[in-house]
């Protein structure tokens, strides 16, 4: 059992879900806005801020360097004052060690303003080694020495100021790229950074630094260039919608034969996910206030996806999916090409009912960077095969939310145990399942 009850729900499965919900703004935008705001000695505001924990795991490691954070919960608005910041005591950061993968970006802005800063170790879900040699390469190459790297956390130096460099991504990952547009805005000349992410959530960041006075343009080829300046100052912005949680919630509306409008979806940052959910047989309405997913009432398609970088089909969108997919009528296929562990969540899905078998193969038009490896990140999907409800253990955020999906579809109760593993990415959710008319407690 749960060590609380509050991390434990129990489900009774089987009931469509049907109503409306409010979605708001992007878990993997605000996180960086926030630390963006630490580069100017202003203050910044930043809207439609949902109610997740990494938000507070960020305030509080602001907090920790003399930032004043101000955070109106119901108005989803921060308030950031950076005019003072000071160097945490290691200790204090610790504290935060393992909780997130954001401090890491704290390194550029800290190293601007204080000509140091120590970094606690990382956390985030275990869907792979998650290694941060990328971050580390670009912070030396703009001119930062990393002292030491031990069990809880690194200690990077600049006295001597950051500088402009030419920078290549050998995959083009998420954070490294926002590290290096956090550390490079201010940096001494011009960088050139190859390689990199596009992210709807990395443009909207790039919006964020061009309001505070940065310089930065995007190749067609993917290069980032951008200008060192002088000063920055505060910025207002209103965070894009977090398409994660509404395709999560597209997701369940199919697995459970459901009918959910998610309030504040947007269609341009999900466009391949709408083609996909289309090509299952899901129905879908998109207006000026969001878009409507439902189940039409007819068998479900099976697919084959392959996830990608921006603009191609989202690693965090597959495992929700998934759920979906062991009632779709044939194969699926996934081959996740983003990270190397991201089916754990299957275990749980299979002894519920579902056929699924992984495989080392690449099940997919690309070779990735797993293929020869060791590596199971390829799935195959059977169905229709229906799930019956059982105990559950969450493994990480977006294979916990999967998990909560497959106990509303399946018929039966489910205990679903460290379910408060959700509420870092999913604002809310208790809530917006009982909207949905789900029979929870
Ligand atoms: C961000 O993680 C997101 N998290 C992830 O969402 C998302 O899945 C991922 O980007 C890809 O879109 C946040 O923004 C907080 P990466 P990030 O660096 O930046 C390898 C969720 O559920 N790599 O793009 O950590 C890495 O091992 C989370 O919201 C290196 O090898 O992802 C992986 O194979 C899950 N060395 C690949 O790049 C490095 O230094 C992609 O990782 C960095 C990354």
């Amino acid at each position: 059992m749960a060590e609380n009850s509050k991390d434990l729900l129990h489900v009774e499965g089987g009931k469509p879900l049907v109503g409306s919900i409010q979605v708001r703004g992007a878990k993997n935008f605000v996180s960086k806005a926030m630390v963006a705001a630490l580069l100017a000695p202003d203050t910044s505001v930043l809207k439609n801020v949902p109610q997740i924990r990494d938000v507070h795991v960020v305030s509080d490691l602001l907090r920790l360097h003399g930032v004043n954070v101000d955070v109106d919960e119901a108005a989803g608005i921060v308030t950031i004052d950076a005019k003072k910041v000071q160097l945490a005591d290691v200790a204090d950061v610790d504290t935060l060690s393992g909780s997130s993968r954001i401090p890491i970006l704290f390194s550029g802005p800290l190293l601007h303003r204080l000509g140091e800063a120590f970094i606690p170790a990382l956390g985030g879900c275990n869907i792979g080694g998650r290694p941060i040699d990328f971050h580390l390469e670009t912070l030396r190459k703009l001119g930062a020495k990393v002292d030491k790297e031990h069990a809880d956390g690194i200690h990077i130096t600049a006295p001597d100021g950051l500088h402009g460099a030419k920078i290549h991504l050998p995959y083009p990952s998420v954070g490294a790229t926002e590290q290096t547009l956090l550390a490079a805005v201010q940096a001494e000349g011009k960088t050139e950074l190859s390689g990199a992410a596009t992210e709807p959530e990395i443009m909207d960041l790039v919006a964020v630094l061009q309001k505070m006075g940065a310089i930065i343009s995007v190749d067609v080829d993917r290069t980032f260039r951008i200008e060192g300046v002088k000063e920055l100052k505060g910025y207002r912005h209103t965070s894009l919608t977090d398409r994660i949680e509404a395709a999560s919630w597209a997701s369940a509306a199919l697995a459970t034969q459901g009918d959910i409008f998610v309030k504040g979806a947007t269609q341009p940052e999900m466009m391949t996910f709408l083609n996909v959910f289309r090509k299952i047989g899901g129905q879908f309405d998109i207006t000026d206030e969001g878009i409507r997913f439902w189940h039409p009432g007819n068998e479900l398609k099976p697919v084959a996806i392959e996830t990608d970088v921006h603009p191609g089909f989202m690693t965090d969108w597959q495992q929700p999916l998934v759920v979906a997919l062991t009632q779709a009528n044939g194969l699926s296929i996934v081959h996740e090409t983003v990270y190397e562990q991201r089916f754990g969540f299957t275990r749980p899905l299979v002894d519920m009912g579902a056929t699924i078998q992984l495989y080392k193969e690449c099940l997919g038009s690309l070779p990735c960077r797993f293929q020869q490896r060791n590596y199971k990140h390829s799935a195959v999907i059977f169905g229709p095969t229906p799930l019956t409800g059982r105990e559950i253990d969450v493994p990480d955020l977006r294979g916990g939310f999967s998990h909560l999906i497959a106990a509303l579809a399946a018929s039966g109760p489910s205990d679903v145990n460290g379910i408060s593993l959700i509420d870092r990415g999913y604002e809310d959710f208790r809530g917006k399942l009982v909207a949905l008319g789900a029979d929870i407690d």
